[in-house]
């Protein structure tokens, strides 16, 4: 047994050390101008593995459930500690598809537990905490079948190695949602450290719901707001932010499909056959979300195209959607999840590196894409559908100009763009959010 002591310490000194040069590397990714500065010091610096720890973060979406292993470093100089890797993986579908077979979803939780017990060390596991934050598709369950789920979920933590907080599982409100994902990517894109007022917005497009989240300039954008909802504040050192942000359910993708369709909570499902003009003419499948299955079509004898589709779009977004009072050309915003997935399917973007999209770029493609659908079928026939409700969305919706540029992206120094890292660091750093 005591042999084996000094065999550990050696590997956690070397795990440390690894652990600690990579992080430098990042780092300089982050600040080019200090790179040889910061490298230097990290490589003269005893390794201390005390200063590293992990954490394990559960995205249970209504499109699938992900995980995020998270390997952080404790930092001296500012509050919020250093990334260093993300280790991240997907199963769907969503736990909401499980409503009436718990122990799938308990499974697929299950299935997941087994990255990060490949991922973290063993020594750790005792002290890595588990959280579990379920977004739209529990929060559209009936609340008895949603907690059923929970619970599930629960036991399987509680027979895990890991960590299991207090509030370990839970609902996250789409306010929490919103606040997290800006944190996420203001802390990935190094705004949130630098103590300076500049920051970035963002826009997530799940499948059930929709989050805009930013940080005003002016006074009269809060001011302006329909419902206090829409303003949310958080503390981080010792100054608190005042967010616009606000979280539109049954305007995620997939939800915005099913109102487009006109199923949204429709009887018959067995018999009914759903259409629409943003479909082929001659499509016919069967298409399944949160649990249910529709037949969905095009409509042979109608039109197709993407004058229509639009009418069709619009009436999910018209009178749901607030336009912010400002939103200003300068502030940059972050479009992630299915406005970066679909930009990919369309074409519009590199699947790897994202980039920069002016939002009539979207229009002129849903234009092509549903124009030409019953000649040229595109890779996924709900893709005309999809990219004309992103274009009415951003357009109609929240009212950006066709020559705002987003920045479309996956992952930001090879973490992805979520709110799962925002949830992890309000569950070290108790962010009040409020
Ligand atoms: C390692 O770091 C911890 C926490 O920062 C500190 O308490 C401890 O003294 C350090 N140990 C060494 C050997 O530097
Ligand atoms: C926050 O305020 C406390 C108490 O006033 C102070 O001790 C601490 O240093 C402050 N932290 C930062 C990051 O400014
Ligand atoms: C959302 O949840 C947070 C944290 O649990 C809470 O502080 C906040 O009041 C909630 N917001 C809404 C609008 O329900």
């Amino acid at each position: 047994m005591k042999l084996t002591v000094p065999c550990l310490l050696l590997l956690l000194v070397l795990l440390a050390v690894a652990g600690l040069s990579r992080a430098q590397v990042k780092t300089s990714f982050l600040d080019l101008t200090n790179s040889i500065g910061s490298i230097l010091p990290g490589l003269s610096r005893p390794a201390n593995h005390s200063r590293i720890f992990y954490a394990v973060m559960f995205d249970a979406g209504s499109t699938g459930t992900r995980i995020h292993v998270y390997t952080f470093i404790h930092s001296d100089s500012v509050e919020l500690p250093v990334l260093d890797n993300e280790m991240f993986h997907s199963i769907k579908p969503g736990l909401s598809a499980y409503a009436d077979s718990p122990e799938m979803a308990g499974h697929t939780v299950r299935m997941l537990l087994k990255v990060a017990k490949k991922t973290v060390p063993r020594l750790e596991w005792k002290r890595t905490p588990v959280v579990l934050r379920a977004t739209a598709g529990l929060r559209l369950l009936p609340a008895e079948k949603a907690q059923t789920l929970l619970d599930k979920v629960q036991d399987v933590f509680e027979e895990s190695p890991f960590l299991v907080p207090d509030d370990s599982v839970s609902i996250m409100n789409g306010t929490s949602e919103g606040i997290l994902a800006w944190i996420s990517l203001n802390f990935l894109t190094g705004h949130l450290n630098a103590q300076t007022k500049k920051t970035v917005g963002i826009l997530d497009l799940g499948g059930g719901s929709t989050q805009i989240t930013f940080l005003p300039k002016l006074r009269k954008t809060i001011e302006s707001v329909p419902l206090a909802d829409y303003v949310a504040r958080f503390e981080i050192f010792n100054s608190t932010f005042e967010l616009y942000t606000y979280s539109y359910l049954g305007n995620g993708l997939m939800a915005a499909r099913l109102a487009t369709l006109g199923a949204l909570g429709a009887e018959g499902l067995e018999w009914r056959v759903f259409k629409s003009s943003c479909l082929p003419k001659k499509f016919r499948d069967e298409w399944s979300f949160g649990g249910q299955t529709y037949q969905v079509s095009g409509d042979p004898d109608g039109y197709a195209g993407y004058k229509l589709c639009y009418q069709e779009v619009l009436k999910v977004v018209k009178g749901i959607i607030h336009q912010p009072y400002e939103l200003e050309d300068n502030s940059v915003f972050y479009a992630f999840s299915y406005y970066f997935d679909r930009a990919v399917d369309a074409g519009l973007i590199d699947g790897v590196h994202g980039g920069m999209l002016e939002v009539r770029d979207f229009k002129k493609r849903a234009k092509e894409v549903c124009n030409k659908m019953t000649k040229y079928p595109p890779v996924s026939s709900f893709l005309c559908m999809d990219m004309t409700y992103i274009t009415c969305l951003l357009k109609d919706g929240y009212g950006f100009k066709e020559s705002t540029v987003l920045q479309l992206t996956k992952k930001v120094n090879n973490v992805e763009s979520s709110w799962a890292l925002g949830a992890t660091l309000d569950h070290f750093h108790h962010l009040k959010i409020h």
